[in-house]
């Protein structure tokens, strides 16, 4: 079970969360202090006993990330929640109501039970209910909190399938569950309940005016159109949001169809990716760059991006050109994604 240099077994599980015998070996060897990544309704998880600083110390070492970045622990119930927190507000129990099982994170005092080495070395922790069979077998199994950030090297792209874990992890984790594609395809939104009013960490798959129906209104609902200062104070409190997250090994610019021809003139081989069929493009498309159609609603866009990307950085392309995303609220997560992994973001804070 040592995670250097060792192979990384892949073991098929029903998206249902079924298959008893490949959960319950995943199960044995989360208790065990082992490394098990497994899908999440978001993204790939890699999960080690959130209990455990040992375990937990073998999550930083796998995904290179720096200890001061915290971890998302995940847990099977509001219950469960509350042994992990200081105080459990009626705020967090509305939202939890609200969006748990789901793709929504809370960031809340922590209590004692909470090893320091899973936030980071700081005084909150950030807790959600996974919506995906698989993950809440593997919390039911183990009865255990789940401490699991994307199954990915840090500051790589997430993953969406078992291959993209086996891509970026294989040799330094013990078990991918292999239960399919993610249907989300972008991680979750993480609010910080410890400021009032509630502050977005992330843009994530709920969106701020969800969150909004249900507790009113939030402190700086749309993080990108905040000044450089107050980004970089969420990047403070949330490490994971430093301006060079979530970037694929291929250059990625934001830019028009001109752009990616004229880039393919001068000879780099361009990917470019717009929200339209090959029909509706101007006739500047030559043979010059590879048209990659994304799908036209923030929903599809989120459930592809990753997925698209990884397999643009296996295609050997030199430059990745993507359409700019409408500035609209309901973009507002995949947008953030995009930015991200264009370089054009990476000085901007
Ligand atoms: O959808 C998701 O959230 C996925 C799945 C596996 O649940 N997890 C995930 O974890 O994206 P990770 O570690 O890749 O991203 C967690 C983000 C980081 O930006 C981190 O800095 C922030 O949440 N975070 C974690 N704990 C925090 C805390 N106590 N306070 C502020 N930010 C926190
Ligand atoms: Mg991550």
């Amino acid at each position: 079970m040592n995670a250097q240099k060792s192979e990384t077994k892949v073991l098929k599980t029903d998206a249902e969360g079924i298959d008893s015998a490949s959960l319950e070996e995943a199960a044995l060897l989360l208790r065990a202090g082992g490394l098990v990544a497994f899908p999440t309704e978001t993204v790939y998880g890699l999960g080690a006993n959130a209990l455990s600083p040992e375990a937990v110390a073998r999550i930083f070492e796998a995904k290179g990330r720096p200890s001061n970045n915290p971890l998302i622990v995940h847990i099977r119930s509001i219950e469960a929640a509350k042994q992990l927190v200081r105080e459990w507000t009626p705020l967090a129990q509305r939202l939890a109501e609200a969006f748990w099982p789901g793709p929504l994170t809370l960031v809340l005092p922590k209590s004692d039970i909470a090893p320091d080495i899973v936030t980071g070395g700081g005084s909150t922790i950030a807790l959600r209910i996974p919506a995906h069979p698989v993950a809440l077998q593997l919390l039911l199994k183990t009865g255990l909190p789940i401490a699991a950030p994307s199954a990915n090297r840090s500051l790589s792209i997430s993953p969406t399938c078992a291959e993209h874990v086996l891509k970026s992890l294989g040799g330094r984790i013990d078990l991918i569950l292999d239960g399919g594609s993610c249907p989300g395809g972008i991680e979750s939104t993480v609010l910080n309940l410890t400021v009032d009013p509630p502050q977005i960490l992330r843009p994530g798959l709920i969106s701020a005016l969800e969150i909004e129906a249900v507790i009113g209104s939030l402190a700086q609902a749309r993080p990108e159109e905040a000044d450089i200062a107050s980004r970089e104070t969420v990047a403070l409190v949330s490490p994971g949001m430093s301006a060079k997250h979530y970037a694929p090994d291929t250059p990625l610019i934001l830019s028009d169809e001109k752009m990616a021809f004229e880039l393919g003139m001068q000879g780099e081989r361009v990917a470019f990716l717009a929200r339209q069929t090959s029909e509706t493009l101007s006739q500047f498309h030559t043979g010059k760059y590879s048209l990659i159609a994304m799908p036209l609603t923030p929903k599809e866009y989120a459930a592809s991006i990753y997925a698209t990307l990884h397999k643009l950085d296996d295609a050997g392309y030199s430059l990745l050109v993507a359409e700019p995303l409408p500035p609209t609220e309901e973009w507002d997560a995949v947008r953030d994604r995009l930015n991200r992994a264009s370089f054009n973001d990476k000085n901007s804070g």
